[in-house]
């Protein structure tokens, strides 16, 4: 059984949160990082982090790590990876990637030299002057920091934020590892009243009612991976199986409401096709106009900020009528996420602990408030 190291990246803030899924799910050798988290463990650990994993954005195979000052160095490092164990004589590999704080900066010619070197070595070994890449699809990637290189194959494809339930749409949405994220930083297991009263397309309600479901966020998607020649796929198919087995249904105390009817409408469909529907209540209600529980609750949510959807101080007034509409709630724990750096001064009330989150690149903070 060969032990390969993986990499998982994830939103800034919440590595923790990532390595500690690791940890709880038995995985060897985590390590947390800025942005990303590592683990080792055989090919199958790797799928099983791929359908397990609520907070990380993608599952990566690293190939190698070396020091890469010039292009030369890349080259060569790049070239001393056995591809073809990997990589069949007909299959595609696109390259992407970035480079930080190194000599090494250009993204397009570091992109261009690894290409070049793992062409070069696929050719020499399969003894062929032109490669098809007409077949399975090895997505390389590569993080060139501080003039070190890592050399990685995708095993993710779509992000692992896309579970497979939300539609598109133009909507102000949050990603599903960041609502995922918050619940866990909420630690909601589904015995308390959890409301989300601005719930938009659902993800926070929905990621909640998954997470104290034990439905896998991975258990019901594909992943690039299944497609890869060099191990036994077959785990993928075997975990999916194993996990739905074990998934519960039954109804839990959490409500999302949404005063746009399309919003309550889209949170409906999200949770049908999430199988979560009948567990959980959606609702067309104003927040603003709303009761509050006085007993043991919590609140997890993401209201307007004044940047994708409505002006900052209609974000404002909307902070100040909650913060009203919810005093004397004092057994209710918030936990509400905007990049309004004034949201206490309009909410009216200082947070117990604010933690620092990603919205993709809209930096945003996690006001909690314990009571
Ligand atoms: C940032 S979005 C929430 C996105 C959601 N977290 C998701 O993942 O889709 C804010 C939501 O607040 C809703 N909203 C605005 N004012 C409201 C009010 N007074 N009462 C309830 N919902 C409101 C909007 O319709 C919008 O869906």
């Amino acid at each position: 059984m060969t032990i390969y190291h993986f990499v998982v990246p994830c939103l800034m803030g919440t590595e923790g949160l990532v390595a500690d899924e690791l940890k709880f799910n038995g995985f060897e050798g985590v390590i947390a990082e800025n942005g990303r988290v590592r683990f080792d463990g055989d090919m199958a650990e790797g799928a099983r982090a791929n359908v397990i994993l609520r907070c990380g954005e993608r599952v990566l195979l690293e190939l190698a790590r070396f020091k890469a000052s010039t292009f030369e160095e890349l080259f060569q490092g790049v070239k001393a990876i056995a591809w073809e164990d990997m990589i069949g004589r007909r299959d595609a590999f696109p390259v992407k990637g970035y480079c930080l704080d190194s000599k090494l900066h250009s993204v397009p010619s570091c992109q261009s030299i690894i290409k070049k070197a793992a062409v070069e070595r696929l050719r020499e070994r399969y003894s062929l002057s032109w490669l098809e890449e007409d077949g399975v699809k090895y997505q390389i990637q590569f993080a060139i920091i501080k003039d070190v290189a890592e050399i990685y194959l995708d095993m993710t494809g779509a992000p692992l934020y896309k579970r497979g339930y939300k539609q598109e749409s133009n909507m102000a949405t949050i990603r599903e590892t960041l609502a995922a994220s918050m619940v866990k930083i909420a630690r909601y297991r589904g015995r308390e009243t959890l409301i989300d009263p601005f719930c938009g397309s659902g993800t926070i309600a929905i990621e909640a009612a998954m997470a104290a479901l034990g439905i896998m966020p991975g258990a019901h998607r594909n992943f690039e991976a299944e497609h890869w020649g060099f191990f036994d796929t077959t785990c993928f198919a075997d975990l999916r199986e194993e996990y739905q087995e074990n998934e519960r249904h039954e109804k839990l105390p959490i409500f999302a409401s949404d005063i746009d009817p399309a919003c309550v409408a889209m949170t409906r469909e999200n949770a049908r096709r999430a199988g979560i529907l009948d567990c959980i209540e959606v609702t067309r209600a104003d927040a603003l106009k709303m009761t509050y529980p006085k007993e043991r609750s919590v609140i997890i949510t993401n209201p307007p900020y004044g940047q994708r959807m409505m002006d900052i101080e209609q974000a404002r007034r909307i902070y100040r009528q909650l913060g009203r509409q919810m005093q004397g709630c004092t057994d209710l724990k918030k936990y509400i996420i905007t990049s309004d750096e004034e949201f206490e001064t309009h909410f009216g009330a200082k947070a117990d602990k604010k933690r620092k989150l990603y919205n993709g690149m809209i930096k945003c903070n996690l006001y909690m408030y314990f009571k």
